[in-house]
């Protein structure tokens, strides 16, 4: 959360607001919950830049055409899900130089042991992937992608909270060795849908295949909502309320009214699991039905995403130009 004081004296100025997602598959609710619908939100408060980290999908993804069309179809989902490229900049993080530079640079301040207490890492070496020094420095090349625009707020998912506390370590350690340069970013994290559940009740992750996609098929979509995973309350008992990812997940897509209608009937009993779940997909259907809408329209329109791209890379390089002329002075390069 932003201390108050700061949040005021940051709506005095025009606040920066930059936020990345990886294009490392297709994008589901808790990516959508978690990061995007947060992101689009903040679009109106300030001069919001949201990009595609491609190179941190390097880290996992290895094979060009995949890779490439990971991109295209998280463009192609963020702007349908509302990235209004008219109020945010929009593009790929390989389109801006600067970066990598700047993430060198912070690197050589890097304390290994700050690097060595990140979660993500040893998730990811718990979950099978090798360990890459481009995996150990993931972090530092994230906190290049946020101080390389003078970053105020970086709205993120929950699991990425210590990687801008790292960016923060990183600006103090610079700024203490080579004078005030950096500016400090803010994570802004979503207190509501800190953490949304896969079908399974663990979080919902692409690494641990319990995902709904957001732009699932139809006949998928009910055949993943049919399979979730509920407690086995016969049909006329009363249903726990209590860590029910049925209802954790219609609370993100339903009216209040209907949600609290859902935990009532939860509380009653005489309702079966079944019935309950046909009104999470339909609810789910709806919720994300003017998105498909839009994402057909984007998909019939191919250029417009170039477009949006190329603009976008424009905008954040001159951004990132002067900001990296700084660091280079303060440095002496
Ligand atoms: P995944 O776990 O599927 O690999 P990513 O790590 O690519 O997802 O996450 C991209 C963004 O979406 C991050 O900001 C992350 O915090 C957010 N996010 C991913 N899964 C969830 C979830 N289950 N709940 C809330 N936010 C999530
Ligand atoms: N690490 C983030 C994720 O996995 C993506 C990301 C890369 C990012 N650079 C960033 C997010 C900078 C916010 C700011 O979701």
């Amino acid at each position: 959360m932003i201390p108050f004081l700061q949040l005021v004296s940051l709506f005095l100025t025009t606040m920066r607001i930059l936020s990345g997602i990886q294009p490392s598959g297709t994008l589901h609710l808790g990516n959508y919950f978690g990061m995007m619908k947060p992101a689009i939100e903040w679009q109106d408060r300030g001069e919001a830049l949201y990009f595609i980290a491609d190179l941190h999908a390097l880290t996992t993804v290895q094979d060009a055409a995949e890779l490439r069309s990971n991109v295209r179809d998280v463009a192609v989902d963020f702007l349908a899900c509302g990235l209004d490229p008219a109020k945010a900049c929009f593009f790929q993080q390989s389109q801006v130089p600067a970066i990598t530079e700047l993430a060198w640079i912070l690197s050589t301040l890097t304390p290994m042991g700050l690097l060595e207490r990140c979660h993500s890492y040893k998730d990811k070496l718990a979950k099978g992937l090798a360990p890459t020094h481009g995996l150990f420095a993931y972090p530092v090349l994230m906190a290049a992608d946020i101080l390389i625009y003078d970053s105020d707020v970086v709205p993120v998912g929950k699991d990425q909270k210590q990687h801008i506390e790292v960016a923060r370590d990183l600006v103090l350690k610079f700024n203490d060795t080579f004078g005030d340069t950096l500016k400090l970013p803010e994570p802004s994290i979503p207190d509501h849908t800190a953490v949304v559940p896969g079908l399974d009740g663990e979080k919902m992750s692409k690494s641990y295949r319990n995902t709904i996609g957001m732009f699932e098929e139809e006949k998928s979509l009910r055949k993943k909502i049919m399979s979730l995973k509920t407690d086995s309350s016969p049909m006329e008992a009363p249903k726990p309320v209590e860590n029910s990812t049925l209802l954790d997940l219609y609370k993100l897509v339903a009216s209040p009214s209907d949600h609290s209608q859902m935990v009532a009937e939860f509380l009653a009993g005489g309702i079966g699991y079944g019935d309950f779940k046909k009104r999470l997909f339909g609810a789910i259907w709806e919720y994300f039905g003017p998105m498909r809408t839009r994402r057909e329209e984007i998909l019939a329109h191919p250029d417009l995403v170039d477009t949006v791209l190329r603009e976008g890379r424009e905008k954040a390089n001159g951004i990132a130009d002067g900001v990296m002329a700084r660091v280079r002075t303060a440095v002496g390069l």
